[in-house]
């Protein structure tokens, strides 16, 4: 008997799903109302904090994690405002964790221009950064959902957490597929996770219905960050927005290369592991690392583990009636692996 085509695999021969701008079609006009409400967020009696926030705020990422919420919402009721407002939230949280995120991996780019540690430098980053947290907690005691409240109280320290441990690992050449995965549960897929979860919260969703969801979004979550740390070795820093390349000098010891240190020999695992965390390392030695990452089929094997968390994400979406929302969910899963931005 042959086994089922995957799911993923019926739905990646749309090679236009690599572009964003057509997923986004049925939600738009409430992801405007997304950027006017970050907008009056960024507004501040303070002239450091207005520019900053602004500068922060108004450069558009993928605007994702918005979108999760959205999406999920109307699967279960029509959009509503509160829905806007909450999709508006876990983007203020998320640009919080990236400001911090550029600090500790002393990243000079994000989006596509400088980062605001590099711009305005760490001590003050840092305090904006503080800053955005609390706002978004603040601003969520509006939820008439005391359970979201909770949640993104929560997910927030999940995600400090995951960095801390990421940071704590850093240089480790030792550490597992299954410490990695579990730094990336924390620092980026519970936040996908609660994204959907606030949706299903919000179109009053089944409690079976709310796991389905919350399993979508923690399964996609994990299959974009591995992406993301496969587009750190092969991705294009201008289509990225941020470089490339920089994992490896910061010593985060990341899926293709956990996959080839348990690959090749032991003169191979001493060379891999002596590039980790050199900041200095001649263009020659990078380049022939991610040679040796591609002939040690490192770079397959992290895109496939991408494809297995992305299947599940979309196995979690067959409870589901087949609507045009639903079909936008498993694009999104499709366009995290297709994606090179
Ligand atoms: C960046 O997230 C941090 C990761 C989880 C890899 P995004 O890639 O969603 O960043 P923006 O919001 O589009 O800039
Ligand atoms: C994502 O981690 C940051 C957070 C989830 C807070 P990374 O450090 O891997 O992401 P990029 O590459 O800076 O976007
Ligand atoms: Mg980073
Ligand atoms: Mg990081």
């Amino acid at each position: 008997m042959t086994p089922p085509t995957p799911l993923v695999d019926r739905w990646t021969s749309l090679s236009e799903w690599k572009d964003m701008s057509s997923l986004y079609k049925g939600i738009r006009p409430d992801l405007d109302r997304v950027e006017d409400r970050l907008e009056s967020w960024s507004r501040s009696s303070n002239p450091l904090t207005a520019e900053i926030s602004r500068y922060v705020l108004n450069r558009r990422g993928k605007r994702l994690r918005p979108a999760l919420v959205l999406l999920t919402a109307r699967l279960f009721s029509p959009g509503s405002e509160e829905s806007v407002f909450l999709a508006s939230l876990v983007e203020l949280l998320h640009t919080a964790s990236l400001i911090h995120d550029d600090i500790v991996d002393n990243a000079s780019f994000r989006r596509g221009r400088e980062s605001v540690h590099a711009k305005w430098g760490p001590n003050i980053t840092v305090l904006l950064g503080d800053y955005l947290y609390i706002k978004s907690i603040g601003l969520s005691l509006q939820s008439r959902h005391e359970r979201v409240i909770r949640l993104l109280t929560e997910v927030s320290a999940r995600m400090i957490e995951g960095e801390l441990d990421e940071y704590a690992r850093a240089g480790d050449p030792l550490i597992t597929e299954a410490q990695y995965l579990e730094i990336v549960r924390n620092k980026t897929a519970a936040l996908f996770g609660a994204c959907c979860r606030i949706g299903a919260i919000l179109g009053l969703a089944s409690p079976e219905e709310e796991e389905a969801v919350a399993a979508y979004g923690l399964n996609l979550g994990l299959a974009f960050q591995i992406e993301d740390d496969l587009l750190d070795f092969t991705g294009d820093p201008a289509a990225l927005g941020k470089p490339v390349l920089s994992d490896l000098g910061e010593g985060r010891v990341t899926l293709p290369l956990i996959h080839a240190l348990g690959r090749v020999d032991r003169a191979g695992q001493r060379r891999l592991a002596g590039l980790v965390g050199r900041k200095d390392a001649p263009a020659a030695e990078r380049r022939d690392l991610v040679g040796a990452l591609a002939a040690a089929g490192s770079f397959d094997y992290a895109a496939g583990r991408a494809r297995e968390f992305a299947e599940r994400s979309l196995e979690a979406l067959a409870p589901f009636a087949d609507t045009a929302t639903k079909e936008t969910l498993i694009r999104l899963a499709v366009f995290s692996l297709l994606r090179r931005q």
